[in-house]
C-alpha cells in the first residue's frame, strides 16, 4: 500500500475511538478492524491539538450531510472520491437503490476487501470499488463501472485535498463539476493555507513528509476556490462552530478574518441548476 493509503487507516482508528465512547457520535463497528495496529500507531504519531475531535467532527458533518442528500434530495449514486477506510457502505442507513461507489488506490481496496471479505453486504443497494490514481484520468474507470452521467451525483472528497498539489485540486473539483448533472452535491473537506505555515504545525507536518505522504495544499479562501471550480458553496463550516461543533470541539474558533490561523473548513456545495455539463 501507498504511503498516503496508510493516512486511512490513521482516520479509522480515530473512528475506533469515537465508536468505543459511551456517549459516541456514531458507531462506526468496522473502524478498528480496518485500523489495524498501524492505524493507532500512526494517530499516537501524528497526535496534535485536535485531531481526533475533529475527525470525529468531520465524519459526523458528512454522515448527516450524506444521509440528508439521499433522504431528503433523493440522490442515488454516491462517490467517495478517495473513500479509503471509510465503512460508509455498510454503516449508513441508505435507502433501497443506492450506488455506492468507492474509488482510492488499487492496493487500498485490495487490503480493505481483504479486511472486510467476512462482512455481507447489507441488502437494497450496492458498492462498486473503482481503482483509480485522483490525479489521472479516472473518469472512464467510474463510468465503466456503472456510474450514469445524466443522474445527479453525491461526490464526497473526505481527507483527500491536503495531500494533492494545488492544479491537481483545481482539476478534480472542476472534473466533477463538469461530470455532474444538476442536483448533484459536493461534501468535503480543505485547510487553510496557515496550517502548512505555521510553527505550532511544523512537528506533525514534518511527520507526515518524513513517512511520504506530505500536505501540500490549503486555502484560505475555500468559498473562492470552490466557486472557481463550478459548485455553489451552500456552507462551509469550521470545527466549533454552530452545526459543526456536536459537543466535540475543545477550543474557541478564531473570526475569518484573523490571519495566519491553522484551521479546517467542512463545505457542501451545490452544483448550479444553470449548469450544463461538458464532459459527458
Ligand atoms: C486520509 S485518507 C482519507 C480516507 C477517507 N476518505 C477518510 O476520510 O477516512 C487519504 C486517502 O486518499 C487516498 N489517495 C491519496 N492520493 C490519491 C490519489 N492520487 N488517487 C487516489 N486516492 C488517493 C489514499 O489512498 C487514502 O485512502
Amino acid at each position: 500500500m501507498e504511503a498516503v493509503s496508510r493516512t486511512a487507516q490513521w482516520t479509522a482508528a480515530a473512528r475506533a475511538l469515537e465508536t468505543e465512547r459511551e456517549d459516541r457520535l456514531f458507531a462506526d463497528p468496522y473502524a478498528r478492524t480496518v485500523a489495524d495496529t498501524i492505524g493507532f500507531e500512526l494517530l499516537d504519531r501524528y497526535a496534535g491539538a485536535g485531531t481526533v475531535p475533529f475527525l470525529a467532527i468531520r465524519t459526523t458533518y458528512l454522515d448527516r450531510a450524506i444521509g440528508r442528500a439521499v433522504q431528503e434530495q433523493g440522490i442515488r449514486q454516491v462517490v467517495f472520491l478517495a473513500a479509503g477506510m471509510d465503512t460508509r457502505f455498510h454503516r449508513l442507513p441508505w435507502p433501497d437503490g443506492v450506488t455506492v461507489y468507492e474509488l482510492d488506490r488499487p492496493a487500498l481496496l485490495d487490503a480493505k476487501a481483504r479486511m472486510l471479505a467476512d462482512e455481507p453486504a447489507p441488502a437494497g443497494r450496492t458498492r462498486r470499488t473503482v481503482a483509480v490514481d485522483l490525479t489521472q484520468d479516472w473518469t472512464g474507470p467510474l463510468k465503466e463501472a456503472g456510474w450514469h452521467s445524466e443522474q445527479p451525483t453525491l461526490w464526497v472528497v473526505e481527507g483527500l485535498l491536503f495531500f494533492l498539489p494545488e492544479q491537481a485540486v483545481r482539476t478534480l473539483l472542476s472534473t466533477v463539476a463538469q461530470l455532474g448533472a444538476p442536483g448533484s452535491v459536493l461534501l468535503g473537506d480543505v485547510i487553510s493555507r496557515a496550517a502548512l505555515e505555521n510553527p505550532l504545525s511544523r512537528p506533525f507536518l514534518n511527520s507526515l513528509e518524513e513517512d511520504g505522504n506530505p500536505w501540500l495544499f490549503g486555502t484560505e479562501e475555500p468559498e473562492q476556490l470552490l466557486a472557481e471550480c463550478g459548485w455553489q458553496v451552500r456552507e462551509i463550516r469550521q470545527p466549533g462552530e454552530e452545526g459543526a461543533d456536536f459537543g466535540r470541539w475543545p477550543y474557541p474558533v478564531p473570526p475569518r478574518a484573523t490571519t495566519r490561523v491553522p484551521r479546517s473548513f467542512l463545505f457542501t456545495c451545490d452544483l448550479p441548476d444553470t449548469h450544463e455539463g461538458e464532459a459527458r
